[in-house]
């Protein structure tokens, strides 16, 4: 069971979930970017300075200066100055667990249909790289809730949040725990999103908490997963048809008449599988097209024919 005491809900106030955009000040992240595009975040305070490997800048020079200048160390080499974006953030921060990647973060949140005012529970929130994007889709209004399992990992989470929002947002709530053992009120989320090793062992809680018409969304790393949650899915009668997706990113080389796709690419990161929730007591029509041929092997068909 999950331990009450662990919530890391502080008030009831609001948080606001937006960046700073003026001039830099003491406390902002800065992204240091070199001319090799190597990249990296500092933490500016007033009399502090970044050692390079030639020469170092103060802090104190970018403190009031705007966003995107470039500084210069005593050994000539030259830095842009800029605020990360929550893309740059989550690649570089701490990490327990494996991260969200940003473009299946942003497909996660389109899925979810998530909106201001919206209402998530999320597990597992491991290094809270998703959590950051589901807070600001639901915005201030909204609220997110999440689940993690380990105590070190639920640590990173909420430090990684923290920093990201320069507090940890009075609209989350972060579990210690099972989600499957989690007391959750019956239709109070709009969406449920997982990112865990076996998604499929928490369909009862998902479905519980979800009301009708909400989202599920779980992001998995195999297909062996993936096939185990969609037929789980079908199975519990509960879901409408579940619909399955990767996204393929592929960057650019972009120079003069050289313009191609860039040989290297992050191939996998992983598959999201998406479903509704059906209104209590309501059978899906039959699906009008059969499964292929030997889609479910040899058992499965024979038990289908028994039965009818
Ligand atoms: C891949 S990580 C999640 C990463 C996270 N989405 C992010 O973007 O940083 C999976 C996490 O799920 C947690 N987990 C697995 N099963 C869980 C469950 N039933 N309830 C709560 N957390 C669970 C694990 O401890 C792990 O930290």
């Amino acid at each position: 069971m999950w331990d009450p005491d662990s919530l890391s809900r502080v008030s009831d106030d609001v948080t606001p979930l937006n960046r700073p955009r003026g001039p830099f000040v003491e406390g902002d992240l800065v992204q240091l970017t070199d001319p090799k595009g190597r990249i990296r975040t500092i933490t500016l305070k007033p009399g502090k300075t970044w050692h390079s490997h030639k020469g170092g800048i103060d802090h104190d020079s970018l403190i009031g200066q705007p966003e995107g200048i470039v500084v210069t160390t005593i050994g000539g080499i030259s830095y842009l100055a800029q605020r990360p974006q929550l893309l740059d953030f989550v690649l570089s921060m701490p990490r327990g667990a494996t991260v969200v990647y940003p473009k299946d973060a942003a497909r996660i949140v389109s899925l979810a249909d998530l909106e201001p005012g919206g209402r998530v529970l999320e597990a597992g929130a491991g290094s809270g790289a998703l959590t950051c994007s589901l807070l600001r889709s639901v915005g201030v209004t909204g609220s997110v809730l999440s689940y993690e399992r380990r105590d070190d990992f639920a640590e990173v989470a909420r430090k990684n949040v923290a920093t990201w929002f320069d507090a940890a947002p009075t609209q989350w709530e972060l579990r210690v725990g099972d989600l499957q053992e989690a007391q959750i009120e019956s239709g109070s989320f709009d969406a449920v999103v997982l990112d865990m090793l076996a998604p499929w062992e928490c369909l009862d809680v998902a479905s519980r908490a979800l009301r009708p018409g909400g989202a599920f969304v779980v992001y998995v790393a195999t297909a062996t997963q993936l096939s185990r949650v969609g037929e789980a899915l079908r199975a519990s009668g509960e879901w409408t048809e579940p619909r399955a997706e990767e996204s393929l990113v592929r960057t650019w080389h972009l120079e003069g008449l050289s313009v191609r796709p860039d040989h290297r690419m992050i191939a996998h990161t992983g598959f999201l599988i998406v479903s509704r929730r059906l209104a209590p007591g309501t059978v899906l029509p039959l699906r009008r097209t059969r499964p292929a041929k030997g889609a479910y092997g040899q058992d499965w068909e024979q038990a289908s024919t028994e039965s009818s």
